[in-house]
């Protein structure tokens, strides 16, 4: 038998593979709570402008609290035939309240409906976004306050190359989370507008209040142009984008972690309830959690990729292929929020081991940029010059099997017959993340302005 519900013109059914390739009620049921939302506000809408009774719109709004509250007990019954949440919600309210919910919708099509519901669903996502981020920034900062003083070393090439504090490294990962959550805040305010009321394409002849449905639903204002409001996803894109360089990020401080825990390194200790063990090698505590985190990266931007990818080159307005945009959306998001919150778990409880970080920091002669400085400081050598007679030293250390601080002052004075005493004053660690005190540098003092300017923001 044909659809009820837009079946007027059909004599036969769907074959059952077009209803398997057709329905997204197997997922789109994630909608449910905005589109009975968005149909709640619609019924309202259509009954102040007199196009609905009052009687009418109110057993709507009324059927429509039943119909939610089966969803959410877990008594509705979805059926595929009726291909989606849309229709699923209207048939149930059809048995609930009779005539007047076929009246509900009135001036409004799927395509602003979906587009509508799935706008709210986002919304609430970036929301989502913003507190997990923020939970994990704070677990940033305190690892930055307790480990303020605690000299590491810094990397470039995974090289050592200058000392910095298990501070100041927490801190750069604040920033870049501070600035997904920029993304996230910037994605949701340019979503932040109504689809509702554009119907099929065109707009309504009827009467209707977009403002009104857009104010009721907490958007600042309806779209303005009904072939965008129904054809556009570039706000789905723009989560997704804002979640794939978030997960990047992840992925970043998930591999630092997981190189941070071997036995090579021994910088952090992660705890027993982010690890695992393996089924033949009794010693083994693998840091799971950080490899999956640095692994969940692939759906997020698989997600993204995805929908790029339906979008691209789609006519205006609705096509069928838009269905396509709610499981990437879906999987993605759920992906990120127990992404964040894995991560804000791990780095709560990773112990830093200051000796090690410490003694790690002192090799691989990474204070010699520190002489170097010395050099152009003290001695007024051009910077250049500066940086050949350390290099002379750096091979000298290397031919003696020694550390920098370990050379005699003949030896340095080998290199450049002006060096004094005063250049082992330098070579210390400590020194050297001390004197680092420009704008953003990690001298402690500077890094502490920083955690303090943070904490004062996270609240
Ligand atoms: N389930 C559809 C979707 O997710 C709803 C819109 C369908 N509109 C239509 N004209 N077939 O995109």
């Amino acid at each position: 038998t044909s659809n009820t519900m837009w079946g007027g013109r059909f004599a036969a059914g769907p074959d059952a593979i077009m209803e398997a390739i057709n329905a997204s009620i197997g997922y789109d049921r994630r909608l449910a709570r905005q589109d009975i939302e968005g149909s709640r506000a619609h019924a309202a809408m259509l009954a102040s402008v007199g196009i609905l009774t009052d009687s009418d719109a109110d057993a709507i709004r009324e059927g429509l609290l039943t119909v939610l509250s089966e969803i959410e007990g877990g008594q509705f019954d979805f059926k595929p035939a009726l291909e989606d949440i849309h229709m699923n919600v209207e048939a149930r309210l059809k048995e609930v309240v009779g005539e007047p919910a076929g009246r509900l919708h009135t001036a409004r099509s799927r395509n602003d409906q979906v587009a509508t519901d799935f706008r709210l669903w986002v919304r609430d996502q970036c929301d989502a976004a913003e507190t997990g981020l923020v939970a994990l920034q704070k677990a940033l900062l305190t690892q930055a306050e307790a480990g303020a003083d605690m000299v590491m070393p810094g990397f470039t090439h995974l090289q050592v190359a200058q000392p910095v504090t298990w501070g100041h490294h927490m801190m750069a990962y604040v920033e870049m989370l501070g600035r997904d959550r920029g993304r996230f805040a910037d994605a949701r305010r340019r979503l932040n507008e109504s689809p509702l009321g554009a119907a099929a394409l065109a707009g309504t002849s009827f009467p209707i209040d977009r403002h009104m449905t857009a104010g009721a639903l907490g958007f600042d204002a309806p779209m303005a142009n009904s072939l965008d409001a129904v054809s556009a996803r570039d706000f789905a894109l723009e989560f997704l984008s804002a979640s794939a360089i978030c997960a990047v990020h992840l992925s970043r401080l998930a591999e630092e972690i997981v190189i941070w825990s071997t036995a090579q390194f021994r910088f952090v200790a992660l705890s027993d309830r982010w690890s695992t063990g393996s089924s033949i090698m009794p010693q083994k505590k693998n840091p799971d959690a950080a490899e999956l985190l640095r692994a969940k990266i692939g759906r997020i931007l698989g997600a993204a990729v995805g929908l790029f990818t339906v979008m691209k080159g789609l006519p205006l307005a609705y096509s069928k292929d838009m269905q396509e945009d709610k499981e990437q959306v879906f999987d993605a998001a759920d992906t990120l929020m127990l992404s964040l919150a894995a991560m804000t778990g791990m780095v709560s409880d990773m112990a830093p081991n200051a000796d090690a970080l410490r003694a790690a920091a002192a090799t691989g002669f990474s204070t010699a940029t520190d002489l170097a400085d010395w050099l152009v400081r003290e001695l007024n050598l051009p910077f250049r010059e500066a940086h050949h007679v350390t290099g002379s030293l750096v091979a000298l250390a290397e031919r003696k099997g020694c550390d920098l601080p370990d050379l005699t002052l003949e030896d340095m004075r080998s290199a450049h017959e002006g060096i004094t005493e005063g250049v082992f004053d330098v070579l210390g660690v400590e020194n050297s993340v001390a004197s680092r005190r420009s704008y953003g540098g990690t001298a402690p003092d500077r890094v502490r302005e920083q955690i303090a300017a943070w904490r004062e923001r996270l609240g």
